[in-house]
């Protein structure tokens, strides 16, 4: 599968040299397109990028706003998840036809709707000039 090799492949850009732990992330966008992204720390700790937040700008930068499916791979010994803030990212840009697929080394383990990962959230329609 397409996103699952792209994916892998920006895993191992990965700047992880704090923890270790590469991810990769790959987007298919609902026009189409691929974009990629993966996790880019800091000495400085808080200022470390996870791999999703990546993939999700160079979405938006490729005038891209809706995430048709998601691949997050990692080479972990338990099945990598988003963080929660990177679950209230992807909700930004999805709709309920988005998939997010847990993938590791092996292939896709998982695949879940987003709101499956974020029930009872909040999106734009809590702010006041939004529906
Ligand atoms: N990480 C991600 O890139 N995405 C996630 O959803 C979970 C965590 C990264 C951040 C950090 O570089 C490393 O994994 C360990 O937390």
């Amino acid at each position: 599968m397409k996103l699952f090799k792209l994916a892998g492949l920006v895993m191992e850009k990965a700047y992880t040299p704090y923890s270790n732990f590469k991810v990769g992330v790959a987007i298919l966008s609902v026009n189409g397109n691929l974009y990629r992204g993966c996790n880019v720390e800091n000495a400085a700790y808080p200022q470390g990028l996870c791999a999703e937040a990546g993939a999700i700008s160079a979405m938006v930068a490729g005038g891209c706003y809706k995430i048709r499916e998601i691949l997050i791979r990692a080479e972990a010994p338990k099945l990598i998840v988003p963080c929660g803030g990177c679950r209230q990212k992807i909700k930004e840009f999805s709709d309920k036809e988005t998939l997010v697929h847990l993938a590791d080394s092996f292939g896709i383990q998982k695949t879940l709707s987003v709101e499956s990962l974020l029930p009872f959230s909040f999106d734009e329609s809590y702010l006041q000039n939004k529906e």
